[in-house]
């Protein structure tokens, strides 16, 4: 069986010229590995939002060029000697395959942060000095205070969020090599709601694809709660980003989300988008005040409250900043929601596997689950005559 590669993978650019959206930054990091001899600068540094294309880039000239490329992320940063192990030798020694070069790539650089002071940043500065090949970094925020020396030591390349035009190419051509006709309205959509990220896209024709050869309109429901993502991050940049009290009130009352949970994406965030510590601590004392106010409505049933919670959270926290943060920001949903979220996903497909063996097997759902075991060990010896899809068989083989 084949096993499951998420398509975003599968259709990584291999050259540049399946990089879609990108040209200029291209040309740049292109002239800049091709020219490195005659460049003044030893690093190029691209930033933009996630998935459109900045790890890709630096793979594809790679292949293309046929130079070796040493990959480093954030893990990798986590002290000086361990950057020294990996890359310390690499930059200066010559390739020992038969390559033409190497290109060195530091991905995801503005995860540095927080272990920067344990000597993760001044050792990539060595780097930078000591090395003889080109070097690309990427970044979705270079603008963090800690990051000014590295900025001053590279060359910045911007890449915007992918056209939608581009998108629409890309999720044709994908789902056409897939053999899956896809209404033109439904690419548009899953193109639209990406907002420039391309890998977002993909996951989500993929989804949307799972099981079918003709994905119409009214499948577009599989993806609604992304589009409901979209929303929520409507109302985290209002709060965030601005002080105007009508903006963040329209942004809060038009949400699908309650309050509740408002908050908890408010709380997950401050820290990712606030940076001074007096700021986040502020921020969190307003909604510490929001919370006591919550526990008095559940206490005494005085709904009447719910306005002083709604009013502490938003302008406690939108005023808690000096300034708007100009940087992007990359909003994550809350963990204790993603985890629920899992498990409601877990039992959701042991449910619908449960159903179909118990049609078959003549019991309840409830028996089906028991045989689960049973199942696994037949499955990973042969094929069942039980009409399951690919990952129900996934899910049964892992089943212990
Ligand atoms: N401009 C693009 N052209 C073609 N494919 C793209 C492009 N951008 C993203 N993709 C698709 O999305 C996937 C992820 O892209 P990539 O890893 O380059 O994103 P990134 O910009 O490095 O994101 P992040 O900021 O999260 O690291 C790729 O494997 C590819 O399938
Ligand atoms: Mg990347």
């Amino acid at each position: 069986m084949n096993e499951f590669i998420p398509w975003a993978e599968k259709y990584r650019p291999k050259s540049t010229k399946e990089v879609v959206g990108q040209n200029l930054a291209v040309e740049k990091a292109l002239d800049f590995v091709k020219n490195f001899r005659k460049e003044k600068t030893k690093a190029l540094l691209l930033y933009g939002p996630p998935g459109n294309g900045k790890t890709s880039i630096v793979q594809a000239i790679a292949n293309e060029l046929n130079y070796e490329l040493i990959e480093m992320n954030t893990s990798d940063f986590r002290t000086a000697d361990s950057i020294k192990e990996k890359i310390g030798h690499a930059v200066t020694q010559q390739s020992l395959l038969f390559k033409k070069g190497k290109l060195i790539l530091i991905d995801e650089i503005d995860g540095i942060y927080g272990n920067a002071d344990r000597g993760g940043l001044p050792a990539i500065y060595k780097v930078l000095e000591e090395s003889n090949y080109p070097i690309i970094l990427t970044a979705n925020d270079p603008w963090k205070s800690s990051l000014k020396t590295l900025r001053q030591k590279c060359a910045l390349v911007q890449m915007k969020r992918v056209d939608i035009r581009s998108e629409v190419n890309k999720l044709d051509e994908i789902a056409k090599k897939e053999g899956i006709e896809v209404e033109e309205d439904v690419i548009h959509e899953i193109a639209r709601l990406s907002q420039g990220d391309l890998r977002a896209a993909i996951n989500d024709l993929q989804t949307i694809c799972q099981g079918r050869k003709v994905v119409r309109k009214e499948d577009l429901k599989e993806i609604e709660a992304r589009i409901k993502e979209v929303q929520i991050f409507d109302t985290l940049l209002a709060i965030f980003k601005s002080k105007d009290k009508k903006i963040i009130f329209d942004a809060f009352n038009n949400s699908d989300k309650s309050p509740d949970e408002i908050l908890l994406w408010l709380v997950e965030n401050i820290p990712k988008e606030y940076e001074k510590p007096g700021e986040i601590a502020e921020a969190f004392n307003y909604l510490s005040r929001a919370d006591v106010f919550k526990g008095r409505i559940i206490h005494n049933q005085a709904w009447g409250l719910q306005s002083f919670v709604n009013e502490l959270m938003c302008l406690g926290v939108a005023f808690a900043k000096r300034e708007k943060y100009h940087k992007f920001t990359r909003y994550s949903p809350p963990g204790i929601l993603v985890k629920m979220g899992r498990s409601k996903f877990a039992r959701a497909s042991r449910d619908k596997v449960a159903e179909k063996i118990g049609k078959v097997c003549h019991c309840s759902k409830k028996r089906a689950v028991e045989q689960f075991p049973y199942f696994s060990i037949i499955l990973k010896k042969r094929k069942l005559e039980i009409e399951l899809e690919k990952e129900e068989v996934e899910y049964l083989k892992k089943y212990t």
